[in-house]
């Protein structure tokens, strides 16, 4: 069956922020066929389309503006697996997997390796993006390569992990590759016994019931913490943490500290000290402030918010004014991790 093309479509659905914009094109593929299909219809009928954007979820984006172009929505779905021993197994997850819904798969089959990464709205495809990472797990430690169709010619292959270029909420997809590929699925490589526990989040410590855990028991306690922490999206829009946490010289780091005694700080390395932007936001009193349609969240600052109605430059217009105020008071630079369109 082939995918149609539908004009002027509301994108309000389709972001988690829930603005309400437009995209003049539009169109949901639900195969690699369907999706090849459009790829050589927008080949062939340029300059129709001025520019073409790849959706997933739609958590980890802002849309200024309407949208000139034609968006494609992967939701190109299914689980398959590769191959198993006794210790481990691994599968190809099609990009348009929900990615809690492929977390509560592995918990159900005992797969362990994504239970920190519990509740992270989106899709599979769009999670090594940006190397999604929660409680001490980045997906770079499961991911086993990426397959992708290049832009330009249409065809497929795969990305190793090592070529994926993982780093801190970045990979080559948001570098040296963006817009070059489209992720069509990823592979992972996750453990059947011997789960690796990562229980050292302070956090995650204070809600389990016992030193042993169960990587469901584990998922449990992230979900009961992010629930607890984090607006959920249906009731309040929001693209998660809006800013990355920085990453600036510890000797910067050690000066700010005798001026502010409690800044949290985590050493990176001997020169580098990642700073939380939510401590950074909230000591410049944004926490739970109301501006307009928008705001920074009252329990975790990081998030940005969107309490109805909001433009998505009435949202960026408060993160540029959060980003000044951070650099007024502590001279640190704070850059957006969510994806900012037009
Ligand atoms: N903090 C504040 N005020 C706030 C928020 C945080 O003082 O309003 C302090 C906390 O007290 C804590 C520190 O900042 O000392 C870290 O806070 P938290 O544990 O909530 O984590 P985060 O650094 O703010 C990151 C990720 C989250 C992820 C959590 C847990 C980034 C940009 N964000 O947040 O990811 O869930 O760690 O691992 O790295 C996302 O990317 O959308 C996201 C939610």
């Amino acid at each position: 069956m082939k995918s149609q093309i539908l004009q002027n479509i509301s994108l309000k659905p389709y972001n988690t922020f829930g603005i309400d914009c437009t995209a003049k094109s539009f169109v949901e593929v639900k195969t690699v066929e369907q999706l090849l299909n459009i790829l050589e219809m927008v080949k062939a009928e340029q300059p129709k389309f001025p520019s073409i954007f790849i959706l997933g979820g739609g958590s980890n984006v802002l849309f200024l503006k309407d949208f000139d172009g034609l968006i494609i929505k992967n939701s190109i779905t299914g689980i398959e697996k590769v191959k198993e021993n006794e210790k481990d197994i691994t599968l190809y997850v099609s990009a348009g997997e929900n990615w809690h819904n492929f977390v509560l798969f592995c918990l159900e089959n005992n797969y362990g390796g994504v239970e920190n990464l519990s509740l992270i709205p989106g899709t599979v495809g769009a999670a090594p993006m940006q190397n999604i990472g929660a409680y001490g797990v980045e997906i770079r430690n499961v991911v086993e390569r990426v397959k992708v169709i290049d832009r330009k010619t249409n065809k497929q292959f795969w990305i190793s992990n090592k070529q994926c270029q993982f780093g801190y909420r970045s990979s080559i997809f948001k570098h040296e590759a963006k817009d070059k590929y489209i992720i069509i699925g990823v592979e992972f490589r996750l453990t059947k016994e011997n789960h690796v526990l990562n229980t050292s989040y302070g956090a995650i410590k204070d809600a389990l019931e016992n030193d042993t855990p169960t990587i469901q028991e584990i998922s449990k306690a992230i979900i009961s913490i992010r629930e607890s922490k984090l607006p959920n999206p249906k009731e309040i829009g929001n693209g998660g943490s809006f800013f990355k946490n920085p990453e600036i010289l510890s000797n910067q780091f050690e000066k700010l500290k005798e001026e502010f005694p409690a800044i949290v700080g985590y050493p990176i390395s001997d020169e580098i000290t990642k700073v939380p932007a939510g401590w950074l936001i909230e000591k410049c009193g944004w926490k739970g402030k109301v501006v307009g349609n928008t705001g920074a969240h009252k329990n975790q600052a990081l998030v940005l918010v969107n309490y109805g109605n909001a433009k998505g430059e009435e949202v960026w217009n408060l993160a540029k004014e959060i980003q000044q105020s951070v650099f007024n008071k502590f001279g640190i630079e704070i850059e957006p991790e969510i994806n900012i369109v037009g």
